[in-house]
């Protein structure tokens, strides 16, 4: 019999972690948070604002330390720790640095928590995924990345504020390497039921015409670029799109999202870490969806395994 306590580890208390941790408790994802972070006073002083903040929450227990064994027994461990992208830099600047640092924490946190499912979100998610998986030797639904659920929740809101309809009336995905070479999965979008490449504009409401459809799609490429040059981070809506992975796993709701695992022979994709419409359950990602693709969508695909491979090669993964 399962315990029916569920324990969430977050690896790194930054801006990111702290958020997700916040979002976490706030929608009562796990019985058990826990905070990990090589900087004591931060991770202590995080945990003490959550804990202030307890009575108006679903019950739980929120524990923190710099030491790994804060995470014993942990049914997810989200691994947020890493270099910081800074004005400019795109993820995979970011490389070197966090696959670095995955090697280094992996080994002991599969010591304290064996059993858990493994969910990547440091950048470059989908380099640091295909690293985790190799180092761990982990099944490889047990390993993956949050990849593009966050960029499909840029692109679903982007098209929702654009047409006027409600956000969860839109389905849409972003797939492909959470960063530049990401692709729009537009033949297979649908608004209200209406394919979207059929779309006809509400009154006053946009079109979704090239023009329109290539202006979003750079909006969202861009999303990231804009929030950390305005504020330095970004960090509500990776926390948001993390929990709801999260959730979809501890409450083992078979959710389809662009997590990000490894492909075998996706399209002719293969052993690569990229995103496609995938179903998230307590077993980690056990199956991908074979969605659909326009050629270009195969193309695009493609090219955005080509650009992590040659990532993964430069790195000796
Ligand atoms: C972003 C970060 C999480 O896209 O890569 O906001």
């Amino acid at each position: 019999m399962r315990s029916t306590t569920t324990k969430l580890a977050i690896v790194g208390a930054g801006a990111v972690g702290s958020t997700l941790a916040y979002a976490a408790l706030m929608r009562g994802t796990a019985r058990t948070v826990a905070l990990l972070d090589v900087n004591r006073q931060k991770v202590e002083a995080e945990v003490l604002d959550l804990q202030h903040g307890m009575m108006f929450i679903p019950p739980a227990e929120i524990v923190g330390s710099d030491d790994v064994e804060v995470c014993r027994g942990a049914d997810v461990v989200v691994i947020t720790a890493g270099a910081k992208q800074q004005p400019g830099q795109t993820r995979l600047d970011l490389a070197e640095a966090t696959i670095g640092l995955t090697k280094k924490i992996l080994p002991g946190l599969l010591d304290v928590a064996p059993d858990a499912i493994y969910i990547m979100v440091t950048n470059p998610v989908d380099i640091v995924t295909y690293a985790a998986q190799k180092i761990s030797g982990l099944p490889r639904e047990r390993v993956f990345g949050s990849g593009t659920v966050l960029d499909s929740s840029r692109l679903r809101a982007a098209l929702a504020l654009h047409c006027g309809v409600a956000v969860g009336n839109v389905h849409a995905y972003i797939a492909g390497e959470h960063g530049d070479s990401e692709i729009v999965l537009w033949s297979s979008a649908t608004i209200g039921g209406v394919p979207l490449l059929e779309w006809k504009a509400l009154p006053g409401r946009g079109e979704l015409g090239e023009t329109e459809r290539a202006a979003i799609a750079h909006e969202v490429v861009d999303s990231a670029y804009r929030i950390i040059a305005g504020k330095g981070a970004t960090n509500y809506a990776v926390g948001l799109a993390s929990t709801r992975i999260i959730e979809a796993v501890l409450k083992n709701e078979h959710r389809v999202l662009t997590v990000s695992s490894r492909l075998d022979d996706y399209y002719g994709v293969t052993d690569v870490c990229l995103s496609v419409p995938s179903v998230v359950d307590r077993r980690g990602v056990p199956e991908v969806l074979r969605v659909p693709l326009s050629d270009a969508e195969i193309a695009g695909l493609t090219a955005s395994a080509e650009s992590m491979k040659a990532v993964q090669k430069r790195f000796g993964l």
